[in-house]
């Protein structure tokens, strides 16, 4: 039997193949396979373990059918055509839990570098533009007592509201298609509508998955309804917010500030303008970019493809 992996992921997952004995092949170049790569090194495949932003789409799972296994080395599976999968009976994996903490740790660095400007005032100290102390110059904003508001309320979003409670004392508002029982008990979360959420939250965190309904949610109307001094923070998918309204949301001052993990696209330019601004602080998507969190991921979506290679339930499945 045999994996084919497209990116270098940690020896911790590797191991499981090799135990069970299936025989792996890593895509060991630093870019993106093609379509037609994937396809050709999937055909030699039973299972593949997918890295990166690799597009499942009906085309190629129409002419890989045959694997047992598409296992996703990441929570989110955007990239999928899960309804073409699950009609040809692939099951599809993925990591959701075991990073849940990294990601939100990331979503609350960035809120914090934005509020503070950390980014922006290190770039000052490279440019030799530390000359005196001035105190009215390039001055944040407190976290204390504000206001949350989660933007899909799961896992992830639970840990950043829950760090946002216990090192700011901040409230918390959620908008979220179901109820969060457990934020409500434990955080005092409060659901509101999606008008509250934008109206009413000082920072604004983006926790929910890339669909129809929230791809370009985060737009120059929506922006124009936060408060002037919020802080949009995206850990998702980069294409939930329009990244050209959301320049001109800053540039105009209609909202305070941004952090970013996700562009569109991605990688981003390194001259876009975004990265120039004081008030932004943008990351390479390294959400789950942790020792620890990558080692469990490489685990979790090495069991995903070892048990559709045995004709087993994957343990996180993403098909009904
Ligand atoms: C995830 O786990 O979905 C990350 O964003 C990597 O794609």
């Amino acid at each position: 039997m045999k994996v084919f992996i497209t990116r270098i992921i940690p020896e911790a997952g590797l191991r499981l193949f090799r135990e069970a004995g299936i025989e792996i092949t890593q895509w060991e170049e630093k870019r993106e396979l093609t379509q037609q790569e994937l396809i050709d090194h999937c055909k030699q495949a039973d299972a593949l373990l997918t890295a990166g932003r690799s597009t499942i789409n009906a085309a190629f799972l129409k002419e890989c059918s045959h694997l047992k296994a598409v296992s996703l080395f990441a929570v989110g599976y955007d990239n999928v055509d899960v309804p073409e999968a699950t009609r040809l009976g692939i099951p599809i994996g993925h990591t959701p839990d075991v990073l849940s903490k990294a990601t939100a740790d990331i979503a609350f660095l960035l809120m914090q570098n934005t509020a503070r400007k950390a980014f922006f005032h290190h770039k000052r100290i490279l440019n030799g533009d530390w000359n005196f102390f001035e105190p009215m110059a390039n001055i944040g904003l407190d976290l204390q007592g504000k206001t949350l508001g989660v933007f899909g309320l799961g896992k992830i979003g639970f840990e950043m509201a829950k760090s946002c409670k216990g090192a700011f004392e901040m409230d918390i508002l959620y908008h979220n298609r179901s109820q969060n029982a457990e934020a409500e008990e434990k955080l005092q979360a409060k659901k509101v509508s999606f008008e509250e959420l934008l109206a009413q939250s000082d920072v604004i965190s983006v926790h929910a998955n890339l669909t129809e309904e929230t791809k370009g949610l985060f737009n120059k109307e929506t922006f124009g309804k936060m408060k002037p001094n919020a802080i949009f923070v995206n850990t998702a998918r980069g294409a939930i917010h329009n990244e050209e309204d959301l320049l001109e949301a800053l540039q105009q001052k209609t909202i305070w500030g941004a952090g970013l993990d996700v562009t569109n696209p991605e990688p981003m330019d390194k001259d876009n303008v975004l990265l120039s601004l004081p008030n932004v602080a943008v990351l390479p998507h390294i959400g789950s970019s942790t020792e620890e969190t990558r080692n469990n991921m490489a685990i979790l979506a090495a069991k995903n493809a070892i048990a559709g290679i045995r004709n087993e339930r994957l343990p996180k499945v993403v098909n009904p």
